[in-house]
């Protein structure tokens, strides 16, 4: 449901938005609500004509700039299934979540502390330039960032720093201010806000609400 919030938003912006999946003719065909009593595909795309939906290679070859909303325990194969030479030269912004949820709330992570699905991206498709980031909030945070009042951050990750500020100019037009994207630096990076999120999910639980974000302080005592 998540790639859906991002192309709604990126296709209201005036982009050309195609969604990747691995088999159109199953994902068009379902009738029922998924397990998150997601509405299926066919419903929400006939209020969303201007996005079309692709196979994921299709999407690929189609796409100047790629976004991995696919489930994070699975985005190897998912972008397996888009094709590194579609992704060759290209951007390819991170938002997945690799979850483990296999022990119930909060989430493990299938990789952390000394890698991290950024990286394995990278690593698996070296043409493509990854760029992590809007991955420590909700969906609907992501492409609206005052939905949760006042001040707060984002974090950026990723070797290409040409591919860094590609992926800055959609975060502003979503109506992130560049000064509240944290630039974490290389996409090693992307372990520090990969395994924040159990403590996202365990603030979730607790406070009830999935729109939690962070608001990073630096106090006044540098040289201290
Ligand atoms: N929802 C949020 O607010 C939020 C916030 C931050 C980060 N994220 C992350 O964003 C990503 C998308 O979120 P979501 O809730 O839409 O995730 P999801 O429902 O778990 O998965 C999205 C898509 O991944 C594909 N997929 C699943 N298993 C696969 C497999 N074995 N091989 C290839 N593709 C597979 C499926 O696409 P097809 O069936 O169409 O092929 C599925 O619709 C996740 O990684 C999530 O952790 C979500």
């Amino acid at each position: 449901m998540h790639d859906r919030v991002l192309a709604a938003r990126l296709a209201g912006l005036g982009q050309e938005v195609v969604i990747g999946t691995r088999d159109p003719r199953a994902t068009l065909a379902r009738t029922e609500p998924d397990a998150l009593g997601t509405v299926p595909y066919a419903r929400w795309a006939a209020e969303h004509t201007n996005v079309r939906l692709l196979q994921l290679a299709e999407a690929g070859a189609f796409a100047e700039l790629v976004i991995n909303a696919s489930n994070g325990a699975n985005s190897l194969a998912a972008i397996e299934g888009v094709g590194a030479e579609n992704l060759a030269g290209k951007v390819l912004i991170d938002v997945a979540l690799p979850l483990d949820l296999s022990q119930g709330m909060p989430p493990m992570l299938t990789v952390a502390n000394t890698d991290s699905l950024g990286e394995q991206l990278q690593r698996a498709f070296p043409e493509a330039k990854v760029v992590k980031t809007l991955n420590t909030v909700f969906c609907e945070v992501m492409v609206d960032p005052s939905r949760i009042p006042g001040e707060h951050n984002l974090f950026i990750a990723g070797d290409d720093g040409q591919a860094k500020q590609v992926a800055l100019g959609i975060l502003e037009s979503f109506g992130w201010h560049r000064d509240a994207v944290i630039d974490l630096g290389g996409i090693i990076g992307a372990r520090g806000s990969e395994m924040y999120m159990r403590l996202y999910f365990q603030l979730a639980q607790l406070l009830g609400t999935f729109d939690v974000t962070i608001q990073v302080k630096r106090g006044d005592t540098a040289g201290r």
